[in-house]
């Protein structure tokens, strides 16, 4: 029998959510539009992880190292963030797949990444984004990949985030293998809000789990550099989603 443990992320309002925490072993997929906090979110998790003496691998498939840290380093919530990458308390694999990246280049890339977190005993694990990495392979494939790191995952006992993307203008790019891939699935997307002059707010809706309740309603999330990421409330009124029409 596997033991499956809650980890608290420590993002306010985010925890009570998601009856206590991700789980570990597990997979929590965040699906979410551009700049809606995706890595912001994650990266948050693994820093509040290695707070409490975990250590964490952040994959970076969008995104270059140096880009990620000039963005955070000023963020007072990532204060020790330098720190902990120095002390490989946090670890940064960098992989920007380019056209062309087929099915065995990408499993030699998941299993790098893998080996490095096993050999350094990583607890915690961020895909960012999935998207990135299967883009360019077929329908079949795509899946064959994510079941290739769910396996990983599971047997290596990490906790597993994975983002993937939801574009503005469409609903996928990739077919949405994910949603049925995890045990967590969160969407954070844009909607409408209409209080005084419109405009986007982030909602955050935990859609499924399969190891505890989730209530599906519309949360607001916010960032900020001081605080990170944070679920101030609920959406209670009517609302749109925008660019869904196609
Ligand atoms: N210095 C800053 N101060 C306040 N908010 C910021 C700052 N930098 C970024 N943000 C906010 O963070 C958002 C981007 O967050 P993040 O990069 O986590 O999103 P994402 O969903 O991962 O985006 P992408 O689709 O580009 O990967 C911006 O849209 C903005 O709202
Ligand atoms: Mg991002």
């Amino acid at each position: 029998m596997i033991v499956i443990e809650k980890v608290h992320t420590g993002i306010k309002g985010f925890d009570d959510i998601i009856e206590g925490g991700l789980p570990r072993p597990g997979i929590t997929y965040i699906i979410g539009h551009p700049g809606a906090g995706k890595t912001t979110l994650a990266l948050q998790i693994l820093y509040n992880r290695a707070l409490q003496g975990e250590k964490g691998m952040y994959v970076s498939l969008t995104e270059k190292k140096e880009s990620v840290i000039t963005r955070y380093k000023d963020f007072p919530v990532f204060n020790r963030l330098e720190e902990f990458l120095q002390k490989k308390q946090l670890m940064f694999f960098e992989a920007i797949p380019t056209y062309g990246l087929g099915k065995d280049m990408v499993i030699s890339l998941i299993d790098d990444a893998f080996n490095i977190a096993q050999e350094n005993d990583v607890k915690n694990i961020i895909f960012d984004t999935v998207t990135s990495l299967t883009m360019y392979l077929r329908r079949d494939e795509v899946r064959t990949i994510l079941s290739y790191i769910n396996d990983k995952i599971y047997s290596s006992k990490i906790m597993g985030i994975m983002i993937a993307e939801l574009p503005l203008y469409s609903e996928i790019i990739n077919p949405p293998n994910e949603e049925f891939m995890c045990d967590v699935l969160i969407v954070m997307d844009y909607v409408w809000i209409y209080a005084g002059a419109p405009k986007l707010d982030v909602r955050l809706i935990p859609v499924k789990s399969r190891v505890g309740r989730v209530d599906r309603r519309s949360y607001i999330a916010v960032i900020s550099p001081e605080t990170g990421v944070e679920i101030i409330g609920t959406i209670e009124t009517e609302h749109f989603t925008p660019f869904r029409q196609g």
